[in-house]
C-alpha cells in the first residue's frame, strides 16, 4: 500500500489564505550589536534586572500568579486607582487585546502613522477595516494632528483611533494639548482613543493624567524599554473602570507570568535608580547625536528622542546605505525611508557610552553614496 501525504480539511486551508497575513518570527543575530529594536541596554539598568532576577523565588515559578500586590504598587506608580489597570503580556499583546475586544466591536480602526507595527498587523489577522493617516509633516517632521483630527470626524461610525507618543520610530513629542484635544474629538464623536506611550518614561511624558477626564482613553504603557524587560513580556493598560473589566474578559492575566509580575514589583521598586539610568541615557544620546553630527553636519537628530536616536539625513538612499556599512562592522540599525513623514530617516537605539563611541567612529567612517 502507498502512503498518502496527510491533508488538511478544506476551510483549514481556505482561512490560510484568507486574512493576507504572514508572520515571521524574530531572528537572533549572534554576534551583532543590536541599535535596532530599542532594548534598555546600560550596565546599571543590567544589574537591576539581574538582582531582580536573583531573587525570585520558586513559588515564582511553581505557582500560578497572582497579582492583587502588583497592581496596588503599580497604582501608586502610575497614580491611577487600581481598577484602571490591566496586565498584559507586553504591549504587542495588549494591541493584539484591543484591536479583538474593541477594534472588531466599533468596525474600523485609524491609525495616526507611523504606528508600531502590532496595529496593522492583528487589524489584518482580524480583517478589521483600517484608516492610516500620516501624523508627520514636513522636514525636519513634526507633529501634525490635524489630518487624524479630521479622520476622526470624517468617520462614518465608531473607530478605535491609534496613536504612539512619544512618535516611534521619529521620536518627536506631541503636545499634551494636541493629543487631548484627539481626547476630545474621541469623546464627540463616540471613538476609543488609545496612546501608545511606550517610550515615555525617558522623556517624561505620560498620558494617565487625562484619564479621570476622558473615559474613552486608553493608555498602553510598556515595561520593555524603560524598565528593561523586554524578555519578560509585561505592559499595563490603562483605562477607565468599565473598559478594564470589559477587556478582563478575555483573560490577558492568564499569559502574564509569575515571574514577570515579581521581577515587575521588584524593578518598578527601584524606580529612583531607573530615573537616573533613563538621565544617563538622554547624555549618552545628547554625546552620539553630537558625534555624528560633527562627522555629518547636515544630518539633524530629532528631539527629544528617547533610549534611540532619529537622524534625518535628507537623503532617501542614505539610511540604507548606512545600515548596510554598519552591518559590515557588527552593527545593526533601523533605515526608516519608506515610513510615512520618515523617508531620508535613520534611528539607532542605544547602549552604553562606550559602545555608542565605538558606533560614532563607526559612523564617521561612512560615506554616504
Ligand atoms: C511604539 C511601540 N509600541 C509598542 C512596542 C511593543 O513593545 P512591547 O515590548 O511592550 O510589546 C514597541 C516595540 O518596539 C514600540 O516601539
Amino acid at each position: 500500500m502507498t502512503a498518502t501525504a496527510p491533508v488538511l480539511p478544506r476551510w483549514f486551508t481556505d482561512v490560510l489564505e484568507s486574512p493576507g497575513v504572514r508572520w515571521n518570527a524574530r531572528e537572533r543575530h549572534p554576534g551583532m550589536l543590536n541599535l535596532k529594536s530599542c532594548e534598555l541596554q546600560h550596565p546599571v539598568s543590567d544589574r537591576l534586572v539581574r538582582e531582580a532576577a536573583a531573587a525570585l523565588d520558586t513559588p515564582d515559578l511553581r505557582s500560578y500568579p497572582y497579582q492583587d500586590v502588583i497592581l496596588d504598587v503599580l497604582s501608586a506608580h502610575h497614580r491611577v486607582s487600581r481598577d484602571r489597570l490591566l496586565l498584559t503580556a507586553g504591549s504587542d499583546g495588549a494591541i493584539g487585546l484591543l484591536v479583538d475586544a474593541l477594534a472588531r466591536a466599533a468596525g474600523r480602526l485609524l491609525l495616526g502613522e507611523p504606528v508600531f507595527e502590532g496595529w496593522p498587523y492583528y487589524a489584518a489577522l482580524r480583517g478589521v477595516p483600517t484608516t492610516r493617516v500620516t501624523t508627520l509633516a514636513g522636514s525636519p517632521p513634526r507633529y501634525d494632528l490635524a489630518p487624524l483630527a479630521e479622520a476622526m470626524a470624517a468617520a462614518t461610525g465608531p473607530s478605535v483611533v491609534a496613536l504612539s507618543n512619544p512618535g516611534s520610530p521619529s521620536g518627536i513629542v506631541a503636545s499634551p494639548h494636541a493629543v487631548e484635544e484627539l481626547a476630545e474629538l474621541a469623546e464627540r464623536y463616540g471613538h476609543i482613543l488609545v496612546v501608545d506611550e511606550c517610550f515615555g518614561d525617558f522623556v517624561g511624558v505620560s498620558h494617565t493624567g487625562l484619564l479621570d477626564r476622558y473615559a474613552q482613553l486608553v493608555v498602553v504603557h510598556s515595561y520593555s524599554k524603560s524598565f528593561a524587560l523586554a524578555g519578560l513580556r509585561i505592559a499595563s493598560v490603562l483605562a477607565a473602570p468599565e473598559v478594564v473589566e470589559y477587556l478582563s474578559r478575555f483573560r490577558p492575566d492568564s499569559a502574564v507570568s509569575a515571574a514577570a509580575v515579581s521581577m515587575l514589583g521588584r524593578v518598578v521598586g527601584q524606580t529612583g535608580q531607573f530615573r537616573a539610568v533613563w538621565r544617563d541615557v538622554a547624555a549618552i544620546r545628547s554625546r552620539f547625536a553630537a558625534a555624528v553630527r560633527t562627522a555629518h553636519p547636515d544630518w539633524q537628530a530629532l528631539a527629544p528622542g528617547a533610549n534611540f536616536v532619529t537622524f534625518v539625513t535628507g537623503h532617501l538612499d542614505v539610511p540604507h546605505a548606512l545600515a548596510t556599512h554598519l552591518a559590515g562592522r557588527g552593527v545593526r540599525i533601523r533605515p526608516l525611508t519608506g515610513l510615512p513623514g520618515l523617508d531620508g530617516c535613520v534611528r539607532f537605539s542605544l547602549a552604553s557610552d562606550a559602545e555608542m563611541r565605538h558606533v560614532a567612529s563607526l559612523v564617521a567612517e561612512f560615506r554616504p553614496p
